[in-house]
Formats: C-alpha cells, structure tokens, sequence
C-alpha cells in the first residue's frame, strides 16, 4: 500500500511539517520560535500565537521542497497530545482544515510515541522488544517497545521532567532559556566531581528531579552568600557536576530496566537525549554491559514532524484513521 502522508508536529514551542513517502522521510521543516527566550520558559499564550503565525509557512516549505502536490498526499497526520492545550489547537485546526478541503484522512499521534519512533527515521535501527529512555522538557520516560505501536511505560518521573530540572538548573546559574544545552557545553570544560549533589530514592524504576532541584538551588544560594562571584567562577565545574548527576540518576535506571527485562536493545530519545554527557556515558555503559545502544541525530531528538511523520506511516499501514471531530489532548498516556 504506497502513503504519502504530511505531518504537522504543534505540541510545544517548534512549529514542524514534514513528508514521508512510503516510510522515506523527505524532508523535516521545523520553525524553532526564539520569542520564549527573554521570559526563559515557554509562555504558552505566545508559543499558540507563534504557531498561527508559521504553520503555513512551514507546510508550505514542507510541500515544496518534497515536490509533493497537495492532491497527491493520502493522509494528514497531526500530534493529538500530550501538550500545551493553545500549541496543539493550532496543528489539530490546521490539520483538519486541510484534510477536510482535500478530502483526505486524517491520523491523530501521540507525541510520545513519536519520540520512540525517531529511531525509524534513519538507520541503524532498534530490534524489538527494545527499551527507549526518553528524555524532554515535559517528560522522563521507560518505554517497553514491542512493536512500532505497542509500548508501555515502564517508569517515568512523579514530578519534575529532567530536562525541567537541566533548563531550572540553568535558570538559577542565570542562563538564558532553553539551558540544557548551555549546560552541556560548559560541563565539557569542567570537573564532573567537583560538587555533589544527592538522588532522591524513588520506588521501582520512577524518577523524581525536584529534589535536586531544590539542592541546587539552595547550594548556589549559600555559595553566593559566601563569595557573590561563586557563580562566575566556577561555572563548568557547576555545569558538569549538576548535569554528571542528572545522567547518573538516568542511567541507574536504565541500567534496572535491563536488569529486570533482560533487554540490551536501548534507546534514547527526545530533546535531552541531544546532551553529550548522557550520550557518552551510555556508550560506556553499553560496553560494559554488551547493550546495542541506538541515539538518534540531534534534528530528530528535539520536536519535530519527522517522527510524527513515522507514526503515521505505520497507523496508516494499519488503517487508523481519526475522525473529523478528533480535539487536542494536553494529557495523553501512550
Ligand atoms: O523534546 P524537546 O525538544 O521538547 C519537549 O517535548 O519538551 O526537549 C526540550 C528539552 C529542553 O528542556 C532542553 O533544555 C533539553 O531538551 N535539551 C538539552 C539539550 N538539548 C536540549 N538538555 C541537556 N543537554 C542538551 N544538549
Ligand atoms: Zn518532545
């Protein structure tokens, strides 16, 4: 069965569109919206106006540098949640505009499984069963993949997302937003052991960051008491012990997961998997523990459609179309 499929990814605050052609991404147009900087987070009412503003742009592009015309697509896909609710009206509207004007299909993907797909995009790619850590500004997440649309969390955090507490930590440094990647680039300068900070113990394999949250935040402020210059200072080696902790507090749980599945095909995925301590760290543990690790290009670690795209393509195989009446969901488990 051939598919053409567009795909529209609104969720957050990364306005994409992209084409797949019988499960061959064509291309990945992602508008990245700069306006949340001076706020340092995401300011929902602003991220839903900027989507307005580019969707059109950004499925244009998407079309034109496919060569797809739009009579030529079968199918329109859109991420349904989780989200913020502004953000994700915005795709869902424009998705069912559109597919109602051409009389297509619609096919409704949850974001998070999306994420998981990222690994099809591109080779080399996961044999299932497989377990993919995913890590974003909203999320922290064990999946058990069976199959490309049978998965299940295994663990996931009870507060905070760790790259929540990457982007708090930066906050607090007085970095500008999103952090976790100024974090990253400092800490490849710094001693990883330099400072300490403490785990909080979570039953089974959930996560919780808010505790080191916390530590962090009360740390630098008695630091700051002592010499109002601490910060300065010492930035790589603040960068590189805080996010030393963030990745060691990953991966022990990684490191369960497998034990108790017996599993050694691990991924990772979302917009902290593009952090280079994790990545490197993992490539150890993946030698000491004969694991086959799977890491996907930066493009498609952070939002984008071309992982949206890859859901489709296999809903679509399978007929799971959405009907013209589908709305956005701000929660949605997998
Ligand atoms: O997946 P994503 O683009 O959006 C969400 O669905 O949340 O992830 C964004 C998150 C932000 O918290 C950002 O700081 C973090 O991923 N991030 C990083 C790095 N690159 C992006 N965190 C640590 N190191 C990085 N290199
Ligand atoms: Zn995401």
């Amino acid at each position: 069965m051939s598919a053409v499929i567009l795909a529209i990814e609104s969720s957050c605050d990364e306005t994409s569109a992209a084409v797949i052609s019988n499960g061959k991404v064509l291309n990945n147009i992602i508008a990245t919206q700069a306006i949340h900087q001076k706020y340092g987070g995401v300011v929902p009412e602003l991220a839903s106006r900027a989507h307005q503003r580019n969707i059109v742009a950004v499925v244009d592009e998407a079309l034109k540098i496919s060569g797809i015309k739009k009579h030529e697509l079968d199918a329109i896909a859109f991420t349904r949640g989780p989200g913020l609710m502004g953000s994700l009206l915005v795709g869902v509207s424009f998705a069912k505009g559109f597919a109602m004007g051409l009389g297509k299909p619609l096919i409704e993907v949850n974001h998070m499984q999306a994420h998981v797909l990222s690994h099809f995009i591109d080779d080399p790619k996961p044999a299932f069963p497989f377990l993919c850590l995913t890590v974003s500004g909203g999320h922290t997440q064990i999946i058990l993949v069976q199959d490309y649309l049978a998965m299940e969390v295994i663990g996931e955090t009870q507060d905070d997302a760790v790259g929540e507490a990457f982007d708090k930590a930066a906050k607090i440094l007085g970095l500008p937003y999103p952090g976790g990647p100024l974090i990253d680039s400092y800490a490849q300068q710094g001693n990883e052991n330099a400072y300490k900070f403490s785990d909080t113990d979570m039953p089974g394999l959930d996560f919780s960051f808010s505790g080191i949250k916390t530590g962090f935040l009360y740390f630098i402020r008695d630091e700051k008491k002592k010499d109002e210059k601490f910060v300065e200072k010492n930035l790589n080696d603040i960068c590189a012990s805080i996010q030393h902790q963030l990745v060691k507090m990953l991966l022990k749980r990684l490191e369960q997961a497998s034990a108790k599945t017996g599993i050694k095909e691990i991924a990772i995925a979302g917009g902290v998997s593009a952090n280079s301590g994790l990545r490197n760290k993992l490539k150890e543990l993946a030698i000491r523990k004969g694991w086959n690790v799977y890491i996907p290009k930066v493009e498609y670690c952070t939002d984008n459609a071309a992982m949206i795209a890859m859901v489709a393509h296999y809903k679509y195989m399978n007929k799971e179309f959405a009907q013209l009446d589908v709305a956005p969901l701000a929660r949605m488990p997998i």
